[in-house]
C-alpha cells in the first residue's frame, strides 16, 4: 500500500533558511506577477528610457512609416521627404481619435479616418475641412505631437520623457563597439512575432546565461560550447560579451555560414558570437555572417511580445549562391522558442505559493547584474 511523504512543516511551506548570503538570488515573486509593479515599470522604465522601435532600412523611402507602442502610447514613425525620421504621438489634433490602426505601411500624408484632418509627414497639419469658419482657428496650432527620437548605429530608439538624457550620452559604453559589423546598412530578410507567456524580465535573464544551454539547446551547445562565455560588460544597462564558434562553424541548421561576412570583422572575432542586452527592451546578438535583433514588448505581468529580427549585409541579398537567410532563421526560430518555453515554465512555477527566491550559480552573474540594473531604475 503506498505511503504519502510528510510535508516537514505544517500548514503552509518550509521557507529556505537564511545562511545563503553568499550570493545574488532571484527577483521576489511579485516583481513577475504584481499589475501594480508592471504599472509601476511603464511608468518608472519604458515611459524615461530610449526604447528601441525598429531600423532605419525599415522606413527606407519618404513616407514609409510604422506603429510602435510604448507604455500604452501609440506613435507613429514615419520618414518624411527630407530623408528625417520623425516620430508623433498617433493622436489627431481635433478630437484625439487613433490616425493609424495598422503596423507599417506608406502613405503620402497621415489623414485622420474620423474627419480627414490631414496631416505632413512632418507632423504639419495641412488640410481641416471646414476648419476656415472658425474664429481664432490656425493650422499651425495643430501639428502632431512629437516624441523624442534618435538612431543608434541605424537602430530607431524613441523617449517618451519631457526631457531625456540624449540618447549619444547614454549610448556612450557602447560607442564604436559595433562599428565593424556595419549596423547602420543592415537590412533585415525576416521578422517574427512571438507571444510568450512569460514576464518581461525572465526573458531577459534567460537570454543573459547560458547555464541552461546544455539541457535546453542541445544543438546551440555541439556548436558553442555553454561555458565559453567571456564578459566585457558586467554591470550597467549595457551587459554581455562574447561566446565562441567551434571553428569552421556558424550557427545554421547546416552548420555552414549562410551569408557573406557582415563587414570587417577581425580574424578572431570569426570564432565569436557577441551577445549583449540593452536595457529596456533589447537583445543584441551578432555573429559573423548576420545580425539578430530582439525587440521586448511587455503586454502584462505575465505576457511579453517579442519580435526577432533577422539583418544581413545589403550585398548578401545579390548573391544567388552563398545567401540561405533561412538557416540561420531556422536555427534561431527553433532556439527561440526552447528559451521562451523555458521562460513560461519559469513563470508559472513563479506564479506559485510554493516560489521563493532562489540562489543564482556562478554562470548567472549576468542575469543578477541586469535584476541589479532593473532595481536601481525601479527606485
Ligand atoms: S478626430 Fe481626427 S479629424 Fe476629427
Ligand atoms: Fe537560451
Amino acid at each position: 500500500m503506498p505511503t504519502v511523504a510528510q510535508t516537514e512543516t505544517k500548514p503552509g511551506f518550509r521557507k529556505t533558511a537564511e545562511t545563503f548570503t553568499s550570493g545574488a538570488k532571484t527577483l521576489p515573486q511579485r516583481y513577475f506577477v504584481s499589475p501594480k509593479i508592471f504599472a509601476e515599470e511603464k511608468e518608472k522604465i519604458f515611459s524615461r528610457e530610449w526604447v528601441l522601435v525598429g531600423h532605419q532600412s525599415q522606413i527606407s523611402k519618404a513616407g514609409d512609416y510604422l506603429v510602435a507602442n510604448v507604455a500604452n502610447e501609440s506613435l507613429i514613425i514615419v520618414l518624411d521627404q527630407k530623408s528625417t525620421i520623425r516620430g508623433f504621438y498617433n493622436v489627431c489634433r481635433h478630437r484625439g481619435t487613433r490616425l493609424r490602426e495598422d503596423r507599417s505601411g506608406h502613405a503620402s500624408a497621415i489623414q485622420c479616418p474620423y474627419h480627414a484632418w490631414t496631416y505632413g509627414l512632418d507632423g504639419r497639419l495641412i488640410g481641416a475641412p471646414h476648419m476656415d469658419d472658425v474664429r481664432g482657428f490656425d493650422k499651425a496650432d495643430y501639428s502632431l505631437h512629437s516624441v523624442h527620437l534618435a538612431l543608434w548605429e541605424g537602430f530607431i530608439f524613441v523617449n517618451l520623457a519631457d526631457s531625456p538624457t540624449p540618447l549619444d550620452e547614454c549610448f556612450a559604453p557602447l560607442a564604436g563597439k559595433f562599428s565593424h559589423w556595419n549596423l547602420p546598412k543592415l537590412r533585415s530578410a525576416k521578422r517574427i512575432d512571438y507571444e510568450v507567456r512569460a514576464n518581461w524580465k525572465l526573458i531577459f535573464e534567460n537570454y543573459s546565461e547560458c547555464y541552461h544551454c546544455p539541457g535546453v539547446h542541445p544543438m546551440l551547445s555541439k556548436i558553442s560550447p555553454y561555458d565559453s562565455a567571456e564578459n566585457d560588460l558586467t554591470e550597467g544597462p549595457f551587459l554581455g560579451g562574447f561566446m565562441k564558434i567551434n571553428k569552421g562553424k556558424s550557427l545554421t541548421m547546416s552548420g555552414n555560414a549562410c551569408a557573406s561576412r557582415l563587414g570587417d570583422i577581425a580574424a578572431e572575432d570569426f570564432h565569436r558570437i557577441f551577445y549583449y542586452s540593452i536595457f529596456p527592451n533589447v537583445l543584441l546578438s551578432l555573429h559573423p555572417d548576420y545580425v539578430m535583433v530582439h525587440q521586448l514588448w511587455p503586454q502584462s505581468s505575465e505576457r511579453t511580445l517579442i519580435l526577432c529580427d533577422w539583418f544581413f549585409h545589403p550585398e548578401a541579398f545579390k548573391c544567388a549562391v552563398g545567401f540561405h537567410p533561412e538557416d540561420a532563421i531556422e536555427f534561431w526560430d527553433m532556439t527561440n522558442k526552447q528559451d521562451w518555453h523555458v521562460c513560461e515554465l519559469s513563470q508559472q512555477g513563479i506564479a506559485s505559493r510554493a516560489y521563493e527566491a532562489g540562489p543564482y550559480s556562478s554562470r548567472e552573474s549576468i542575469p543578477a547584474a541586469w535584476d541589479r540594473e532593473y532595481l536601481r531604475q525601479m527606485e
